[in-house]
């Protein structure tokens, strides 16, 4: 318990740290929690939500008296809701031991309820049902809108108006995007600070549930090694590259109003790097290491058209099997200029980063799935050794290499001697690779963050200030691209992406690695 309140969340939460840490709400006093998942109908329910509201179960990471209620407009019967969510436990425990039980037992804590998102009346009914689950103990309600944004303040309005909690706790979890530049997402926040308090509202970006986006803070402030080192001084450049080998399929109508840019730097990189390089935080506490970033995020400047390269993926035919372009979609317009690709330089004016390259790339449909921070480091000075390396002195830097997805890890390229009697150089790894350190599953990012949500840490979640200071580095160079209607350098689907990302990087002195 101590460990969870101080932030500090084991690799995998064992079933006795939840037990701990769910059983004192409230002062000791019995409380029942009731999750409504709005938009239970909808895709990332069925994929995400429900699977690690099970998982937490699974886990008794759930209190005693827990309630879950999907809420959409479709017509559906508990039963039918049942059958639904159990095609989609699938998730990483369910070969474990009497899971099949438990499943009987998690499905039927779960209840539907067919209702509008703008009706007062839908809400106020499902508030009864609840009520009745909830047996007159204190009630603490989370709501996970799960819905297209242009519905989360109708759902915000008629949740809070009419279902929100009488003695106990209300919060809600709200899915990203976030709006799609700084005035629309000041307007979101406006619009739902109408109806909750900031310390309510949960803004979800589920990379900071990551196993290794959580271990980034744990391996640069409680190892001597690497906090001396991160630096300017140190640091020639920081990468952060998230690749996907499959294009936008299903969800190109959301997509194509959004951009590579904002489904994945604006948020989930940038939060990254905000983690990489914020200064030490006071403590571990939400608002300390919230504090941070922000100020970190702040520092750092709005990026510069000239440092952008975009991308789209175009059609390819590879063993016989013709690969679709990203148009090819029929929620998409034949003309978009949507990027599916883009790469980026970033920087941060002060004093620990003036001058460092924070270089990004994310882009759909390339030729792997993986998400990294590649940190290269500076040449040894002077180093006796580089002749060694000819004329390819980038071998001879350092590299520490930390792969979020798949296949976590965490590893050092070094140079050391080929044993022998002669004098070779060779790069080796140190290599913490966690499918062989740890026998345990890894959990998914969303069972973290529901988690924290019911135990009210904050420190996984968005902040509104640092929203605001994420829209201003990005939104100036978004108007940018598509004012002046910028064309995308085609690459082929399931290709490396466009050779412009290679010139970018170059400007700076930098491989991609
Ligand atoms: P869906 O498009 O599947 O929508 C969820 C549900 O909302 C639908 O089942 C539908 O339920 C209702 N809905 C959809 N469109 C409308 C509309 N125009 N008007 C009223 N109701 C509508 O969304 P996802 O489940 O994919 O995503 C939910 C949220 O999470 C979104 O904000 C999305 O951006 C975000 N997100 C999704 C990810 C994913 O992998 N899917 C990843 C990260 C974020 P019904 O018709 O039954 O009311
Ligand atoms: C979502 C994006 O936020 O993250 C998707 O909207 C993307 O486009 C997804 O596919 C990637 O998440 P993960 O956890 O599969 O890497």
């Amino acid at each position: 318990l101590t460990k969870l309140k101080d932030g500090l969340l084991p690799s995998i939460v064992s079933s006795e740290e939840c037990k701990d840490a769910v059983s004192s709400d409230n002062n000791g006093c019995e409380s029942s929690l009731s999750i409504t998942v709005v938009g239970a109908s909808g895709d990332l329910a069925k994929k995400k939500i429900f699977p690690a509201l099970f998982a937490l179960y699974y886990e008794d990471c759930l209190p005693k008296h827990f309630t879950i209620y999907g809420y959409a407009r479709s017509k559906m019967t508990d039963a039918e809701l049942r059958i639904m969510v159990s095609k989609t436990l699938t998730c990483r425990i369910d070969k474990r031991e009497n899971c099949g039980e438990k499943m009987d037992q998690f499905l039927k804590r779960c209840f539907y309820y067919s209702g509008h998102y703008d009706s007062q009346d839908n809400f106020a009914e499902l508030d009864k049902k609840m009520k009745e689950h909830e047996g007159g103990r204190i009630s603490n309600r989370l709501f996970y809108l799960s819905v297209p944004p242009n519905i989360f303040v109708d759902a915000v309005r008629c949740a809070s108006l009419t279902a929100s909690s009488g003695n106990g706790w209300t919060r809600v979890i709200v899915e990203k995007p976030f709006g799609r530049d700084s005035e629309s997402s000041a307007a979101l926040t406006k619009d739902l600070k109408q109806f909750l308090s900031e310390d309510q509202i949960f803004r979800i970006d589920h990379y900071l549930g990551k196993e290794l986006v959580e271990n980034l803070s744990v391996l640069r402030f409680s190892n001597l090694i690497f906090e001396p080192l991160w630096s300017r001084q140190y640091i020639r450049n920081v990468q952060l590259i998230f690749s996907e080998d499959f294009g936008t399929e299903g969800r190109g109508g959301y997509f194509d109003n959004y951009g590579i840019i904002r489904d994945i730097m604006q948020n989930h990189l940038l939060q990254i790097l905000a983690l990489f390089a914020m200064e030490t935080p006071v403590s571990l506490d939400a608002e300390d290491i919230r504090n941070e970033k922000v100020k970190v995020v702040r520092s750092m400047r709005p990026i510069q058209l000239d440092d952008v390269v975009i991308g789209q993926y175009k059609s390819h035919k590879k063993g016989g099997v013709t690969y679709p372009a990203y148009t090819d979609d029929m929620t998409v317009p034949k003309d978009s200029l949507t990027p599916t690709f883009a790469a980026a330089a970033l920087f941060i004016d002060n004093a620990r980063w003036d001058g460092v390259p924070f270089l990004m790339k994310a882009g759909k449909a390339l030729h792997n799935k993986s998400a990294e921070i590649r940190v290269q480091f500076r040449h040894v000075p002077g180093n006796l050794y580089n002749r060694n390396f000819g004329t390819d002195l980038d071998r001879a830097t350092n590299e520490l290499v930390i792969r979020v997805q798949p296949d976590e890890a965490v590893y050092l390229k070094i140079n050391n001697k080929v044993p022998g009697l002669g004098m070779r150089l060779d790069r080796s790894n140190l290599n913490l690779h966690y499918a062989a350190r740890y026998s345990k599953e890894i959990p998914d990012a969303y069972e973290r963050l529901l988690l924290d949500a019911i135990e009210g840490e904050r420190r996984l979640f968005i902040r509104s200030d640092e929203l605001d200071a994420a829209w201003a580095i990005f939104t100036p160079v978004l108007k940018e691209l598509e004012e002046k209607q910028i064309i995308p350098e085609y690459y082929p689907y399931g290709s490396r992406g466009p050779v412009g990302a290679h010139y970018l990087a170059a400007r700076y002195n930098v491989r991609w690695g």
